[in-house]
């Protein structure tokens, strides 16, 4: 152990070396990490007499966050901090704040901050309250706990971020999700200092939101989920006291076919319609030649936009099929009557009119790329989905945009696949004007999938690489510190209230019924759901399909065979934990059998852990082949690959992740060496 030590920290020396990542990484766990810091010396003690005080401006949304820092770090720590309010000088940590933040937080919001720590005291400074936040997370982020106790080390930290909007797109339609879900993760946002939530609040299998003025819209087409208006007041303010700016999305004029159960009048085509309860892009489309329609989407954007003090309303815009068009003969008149030659010639026309609507009631517009047509007003926000192109494109013309394409959390990718995507990677032929309207990107989380018990899980951690990317300096992109620091941040966004970890073990607990979740934790742990869009075609699933197999709890990435990959990749390093992990993996069959044959839930993961057992024992020959001296013979090495290929194949829409690493050691063995 002692020895492994060494050479992982050897390994580490050389690590830093060969990434010319500043020496300070991953001392410090933060994420995203600052745009500058200089290690001081020292250390401030956090102990029972912690207290913060505020100068400066002050305003109730300061009060609370300092509140909010106090419980945060008594939570962290498990310390009381009876004084830890008492606003009286000498406080170990003093709040500056220069003056009062926008009214109503835009994209060109301030927030920089200063944070100073020494052996004696910390000061975090900021011209706005929302620089504030973003510095108090970073604060709450140095805390450590090391032989001494709790403390957070000397450093000066002068921050901002890179791009001004940073955002989280959740769906709430495809699965419902109530408010606390919505809070918990803006806590979590928070926490990696991201700024926009946006709401993806009515879909073809929802509306999601109290209409007032047309109540048949949530009472027919919400099965009697969605936000009261006063509910949506108090999100918003959450989200402002966060630092977080709320963006609503009405998606139209597809995806709308909840708005037709109770008006079915809006539709292109007859009805009556229903709640769709499948995924994928449906017929039913809003009408775009009716007066009606643009009346009544007056009423309701009027109405529905003043609960959002957001500048930016979404209008949705993607996916429109035409099938509702071109079957309506009176719509083909009408395009016939206006010169519109096609249907998104037509999709441009309701834009048009849309655009209209949304500025009469004093708001900018944001769409998915579809939208997009030059000879709309410029201050319009394209959002790129279907591929970083339009990015470039629309920045070239002079048009705002951000990007979603590459940041799909539905696509359960690792975090390492966000990580790598830029949104200024295509934007090398750009000026810099033309570049500075690229203003950051979304992060999007359908919610097809997912329920309120698994989101988190397909959020976080991932989310957090997202934010560093949208927040840090460009340089900073080594995949091997970010995995460093993300395993630590992880386990803190689960203090402040995400429960990817925690619903993890609850899943698990359900699946094993009356037996160990542990011991069933030993296969959950290196499998992955399948990849891209794959788990929508292996069956019918629908918005009543119970979420509660192994693959809904599984993660993303499995932490443990990234690890295991590692390890093998650095080998003959460390050969002894690997042969330790790879026999408690081939031994792991005969406690898990008996678990999964007695859950109804767990049947069909019992090839899976055959398949473990296997592949861990066909990886435990090759160290024998290679402690020998001698190579492994082909024949051997060929057998073992035809037993690795069906390992590699999907079981119940989950991959066995050890399969790859164990393939590397098989071809080492043939080679006869590492
Ligand atoms: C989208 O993914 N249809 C915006």
């Amino acid at each position: 152990m002692e020895g492994l030590r060494k050479l992982c920290l050897v390994g580490f020396i050389v690590a830093m070396m060969l990434s010319h990542r500043p020496a300070w990484a991953e001392t410090y766990n933060l994420m995203p990490q600052p745009a500058k810091l200089e290690p001081g010396s020292g250390r401030l003690v956090i102990d029972g007499r912690f207290r913060v005080a505020l100068e400066g401006f002050r305003e109730p949304r300061l009060e609370a966050a300092a509140a909010r820092l106090v419980h945060r770090l008594s939570l962290q720590t498990g310390i009381p901090f009876p004084n830890g309010l008492e606003n009286t000088p000498g406080a170990p940590l003093v709040l500056h704040c220069d003056h009062a933040g926008e009214e109503i937080q835009s994209v060109r919001e301030e927030e920089s901050y200063q944070l100073d720590v020494t052996a004696q005291d910390a000061s975090l400074t900021a011209t706005t309250p929302v620089g504030v936040l973003r510095g108090m997370e970073t604060f709450l982020q140095l805390v450590r706990l090391d032989a001494q106790g709790f403390s957070v080390p000397a450093v000066h930290i002068a921050d901002h971020p890179r791009f001004p909007w940073r955002g989280l797109m959740i769906d709430v339609c495809r699965h419902w999700m109530p408010m606390g879900v919505l809070q918990r993760n803006i806590d979590a946002m928070a926490a990696v200092k991201l700024n926009v939530l946006h709401l993806h609040i009515s879909d073809d299998q929802g509306f999601r939101i109290e209409s007032k003025k047309f109540p048949k819209l949530q009472e027919l087409g919400s099965d009697g989920h969605y936000y009261t208006q006063a509910q949506i007041t108090e999100l918003v303010a959450y989200a402002r006291d966060r630092g977080i700016r709320v963006v609503p999305e009405m998606d139209m004029p597809g995806h709308s076919t909840s708005w037709f159960v109770g008006y079915p009048e809006l539709a292109s085509g007859r009805g009556p319609f229903q709640i769709e309860r499948k995924w994928g892009i449906f017929n039913p489309t809003l009408n775009p030649m009716r007066e009606e329609t643009y009346t009544f989407l007056d009423g309701l954007i009027g109405e529905i936009a003043g609960l959002f003090p957001d500048e930016y309303f979404h209008v949705g815009g993607d996916e429109v099929n035409g099938v509702q068009w071109d079957a309506n003969s009176q719509i083909s008149a009408f395009k016939q009557a206006q010169s519109i030659k096609d249907n998104a010639g037509l999709q441009t026309y309701f834009n048009r009119r849309l655009l209209a609507i949304v500025q009469r009631h004093g708001k900018k517009m944001i769409g998915w790329d579809e939208i997009f047509h030059p000879g709309l007003p410029k201050d319009i926000v394209v959002q790129s989905w279907r591929g970083p192109e339009s990015l470039v494109q629309t920045a070239q013309l002079g048009y705002m945009s951000i990007l979603s394409h590459g940041y799909y959390l539905d696509l359960a990718l690792a975090p390492a696949n966000y990580y790598q995507v830029d949104p200024l990677a295509g934007a090398t032929n750009l000026t810099p004007d033309q570049a500075s309207h690229i203003l950051g990107g979304e992060a999007c989380m359908w919610s097809e999938l997912v329920t309120p018990e698994n989101i988190d899980s397909r959020i976080w951690p991932s989310a957090a690489a997202i934010a560093e990317r949208f927040w840090s300096p460009q340089e900073v992109k080594d995949v091997d510190s970010m995995y460093r620091r993300l395993e630590v941040v992880s386990r803190e966004l689960d203090w402040v209230g995400a429960t990817h970890i925690s619903n993890y073990t609850r899943m698990l607990a359900r699946l094993a019924g009356m037996q160990s979740p542990e011991t069933l934790k030993t296969l959950a742990d290196v499998v992955e759901p399948i990849k891209d869009y794959d788990r929508e075609d292996a069956r019918d699933y629908t918005s009543l399909t119970p979420y509660n197999r192994l693959v809904d709890a599984a993660r993303p990435e499995s932490e443990s065979a990234r690890i295991f990959a590692v390890r093998v990749d650095h080998l003959p390093t460390d050969q002894d934990g690997i042969r330790k992990q790879l026999i408690i993996w081939r031994d792991s069959r005969e406690i898990l059998l008996p678990i999964l044959q007695q859950s109804a839930l767990l049947q069909e993961n019992i090839p899976l852990a055959e398949d473990l057992s296997a592949v861990a024992k066909t990886g435990l020959e090759p160290l024998d082949y290679l402690d020998s001296g001698h190579p492994a013979p082909p024949a051997w090495a060929e057998e073992q690959r035809v037993l690795l290929d069906l390992a590699a194949k999907p079981h119940a829409e989950l991959l066995l992740m050890i399969v790859a690493p164990v393939r590397k050691l098989v071809e080492a063995a043939q080679r006869g060496s590492w």
